[in-house]
């Protein structure tokens, strides 16, 4: 396919498209980086009472509201489809499905409008999250990004390189968050649903487990936490075990946050830098939060939180992380996929030499 699109201008006024999930979301963001608009319709009505995402009615959903919610965009940022310069889509990692209903509208768009096309990783916009509300966050800086299919943590690095320094070596933090819901019949979605009932129990008043702690790497793994909550709550159900089932949830919460806690600040530390960005959906977990808080305000690391709009999926980190790669003239091409497995490239640089985990509280 070729185009001759208009003219490229240097700081575009972006549209920008997410429907990787079960979000269907867009946002518009002016040349000079000014968010002028986020919109999103959530699709939990549609998942709720299947218990998860299911990917067939995201898909279908996304068909049926991107355009408005395009539309209800600009009409908040107060322009008209002709007034966009380029468009940005998330092109994976996500649903198959629900990733090639925005990657189709998105290059429709752009084609119809004559103006580039950007590409944009989902993974990279819940990074570039963390620069949207603090524009001045340093760098190098540690990224932990948890969400509902990923805990990863990377480095980023003073030339905006990225090493990825651990992840999950099975389920994400949001899935165990969603899972142990599911477990205690709190609904979906699971992690709202733990903090909000969490807050009414005592976190230490039931122990579990806290899994790859003590390993040496920054590795995550969480599906043993889930069997371990599993086997208390069936134990719990005919016995007379005093404990609710809110402290059942604190307690189970605890050992989620204590893991991703402590493994972010063992990579601050390990690799030498005092920024540290939590972003994703389990980023507006308000005991992650509290405790990375306190935790950072006593190791003197500077924290970014992404305002809690723009810790679950949204378009306005879609737009921030188009609006890089436009800058750096990562435009795509006509024939853009969408790929449900994208990964999110790397740069290779040394690793430091490993520092002893005494306490793990030192960084
Ligand atoms: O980033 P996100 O919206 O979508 C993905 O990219 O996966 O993250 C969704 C995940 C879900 O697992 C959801 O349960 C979790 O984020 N989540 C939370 C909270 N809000 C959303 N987990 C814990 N506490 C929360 N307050
Ligand atoms: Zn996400």
């Amino acid at each position: 396919m070729t185009l001759t699109t208009l003219a490229p201008v240097t700081h575009p006024v972006i549209l920008a498209i997410e429907t990787s999930c079960d979000e269907t979301a867009a946002a518009v963001m002016t040349g000079e980086g000014r968010l002028a608009s986020s919109v999103l319709c959530s699709q939990h009505d549609v998942h709720e009472r299947y218990g998860g995402v299911v990917p067939e009615l995201a898909a279908r959903r996304h068909i049926e509201t991107v355009d408005t919610i395009a539309a209800e965009a600009l009409r908040k940022a107060d322009i008209g489809w002709t007034d966009i310069q380029a468009v940005a889509v998330t092109s994976g990692p996500g649903l198959a499905g629900a990733l090639l209903v925005g990657v189709s509208f998105g290059k429709a768009l752009a084609y119809a409008l004559r103006v580039p096309l950007i590409a944009v990783n989902h993974l990279e916009g819940h990074i570039a999250s963390a620069w949207l509300d603090q524009p001045d966050f340093p760098v190098p800086a540690v990224v932990l990004i948890v969400s509902g299919g990923h805990t990863h943590l990377y480095l980023i690095q003073a030339d905006g390189g990225r090493r990825l320094l651990g992840k999950t070596l099975d389920d994400a933090a949001g899935e165990a968050f969603d899972k142990g819901a599911k477990i205690l019949g709190l609904g979906f979605p699971g992690g709202p649903a733990i903090d909000r009932l969490a807050q009414t129990g005592r976190a230490g008043a039931v122990k579990f487990p806290r899994p790859h702690l003590n390993a040496t790497t920054l590795d995550f793994s969480f599906s043993g936490l889930k069997t371990a909550l599993l086997y208390r709550w069936r134990d719990r159900v005919g016995s007379t075990a005093q404990e609710s089932v809110a402290d059942i949830a604190a307690g189970y919460q605890e050992a989620i946050v204590d893991v991703l806690v402590e493994k972010s600040f063992r990579a601050v530390r390990d690799h030498g830098v005092h920024a540290l960005a939590v972003v994703g959906g389990v980023s507006a977990n308000s005991r992650l939060r509290a405790r990375l808080a306190a935790r950072a305000a006593e190791s003197g690391v500077r924290l970014a939180l992404p305002s809690l709009a723009l810790c679950t999926d949204n378009a306005a980190m879609i737009a921030a992380a188009g609006q890089r790669a436009y800058r750096q003239g990562r435009l795509a091409s006509w024939d853009l996929e969408s790929s449900a497995d994208l990964e999110l490239s790397t740069v290779s640089v040394p690793r430091p030499s490993p520092m002893p985990h005494t306490d793990g509280r030192r960084t």
